[in-house]
């Protein structure tokens, strides 16, 4: 089948057609992914209905995996059970036997800091690219993901601001931004698995274009106090999620959706009712290798 690229949405996201994931992904399906990504920042292949193997295989094409870290640990208990591949990231609501987690459980809170926009494993000092995430089980209703173009909210910035970020640097701190999102009892040992890091603010694209590099993970920028420094993030968050820049995807089965983490942000939108399963599992991939965990403890 011929592969073609259809937009989504007046600034960015498209859909791919013609994929066929079950086979080992051909030089041209690879050269059109990696084009409609840079054109649009995030690619939707519907009807994906692939086995863990396929989209590992399939992510590898377009570089190395980011290995989940080891937050489905229980801190103080023993490592729970695996539901799929180890290279997976496990977005579901389900639990290791493949039931529902309650939505206002102690166990679900971690994931609530998903709700905000932001970019993949930012907290991650290795420069993510992508993240490829795979519908098994979707909702009938609600689940959406919601995605912004952060090129375009670049764009849009005004050139006192534009000058202003160009050379600052964000802290990333993965604990203090679920303490930002409402989660406490956040431990020190908790902290020690993934210590803060830090990116630019501004991000330049290979191709050119440049992105504004914030989102949920980043609570902080270097040299500033810290209060100030999240008044001023909270400015550009407000900034870059008004309605025009969001891109609603609205599950269907089978669907695989890619973003670029160097330019989008995203957000899990709360699936509030116990009624659903939604089965979501994620690769993310690097820009270069080798293999590895974010998570240090589990490296
Ligand atoms: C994620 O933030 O990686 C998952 C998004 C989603 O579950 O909609």
């Amino acid at each position: 089948m011929t592969l073609s690229v259809h937009p989504l949405h007046p600034i960015f996201a498209a859909e791919i057609v013609g994929a066929d994931l079950t086979e080992p992904p051909s030089p041209e399906l690879v050269a059109t992914v990696e084009k409609a990504m840079e054109d649009h920042a995030v690619a939707v292949v519907r009807g994906a209905n692939v086995s863990d193997a396929d989209h590992i295989r399939f992510s590898r094409a377009f570089g190395p995996l980011e290995l989940p870290p080891g937050l489905n640990r229980a801190f103080g208990t023993a490592p729970r059970k695996r539901r799929m591949a180890p290279e997976l990231f496990d977005a579901s609501n389900l639990d290791e036997n493949g039931e529902i987690i309650p939505y206002n459980s102690e166990r679900r809170k971690l994931a609530k800091g998903a709700e905000r926009f932001h970019t993949d494993s930012s907290f991650n000092a290795l420069p993510t690219k992508w993240s490829l995430l795979l519908g098994h089980i979707v909702p009938p209703e609600g689940g959406d993901t919601h995605f912004i173009d952060t090129r375009a909210v670049y764009d849009e910035l005004s050139d006192a601001t534009r000058a202003k970020i160009e050379d600052l640097v964000a802290i990333h701190d993965f604990w203090r931004g679920r303490e930002r999102a409402g989660l406490t009892g956040v431990t020190d040992e908790m902290r020690a698995t993934m210590p803060p890091v830090t990116h630019p603010l501004v991000r330049t694209m290979n191709y050119g274009r440049k992105s504004l590099y914030v989102g949920g993970h980043a609570t902080g920028i270097t040299g500033w106090p810290e209060e100030e420094a999240w008044a001023y993030l909270q400015e550009l968050y407000a900034f870059a999620t008004q309605d025009k820049f969001i891109y609603i995807h609205k599950w269907r089965q089978g669907d695989l959706v890619i973003w670029d983490n160097r330019c989008t942000m995203h957000r899990a939108t709360p699936l509030e009712t116990d009624a659903y399963k939604r089965d979501v599992r994620r690769t993310t991939i690097n820009e270069y290798g080798p293999e590895r965990s974010a998570d240090p403890i589990a490296a």
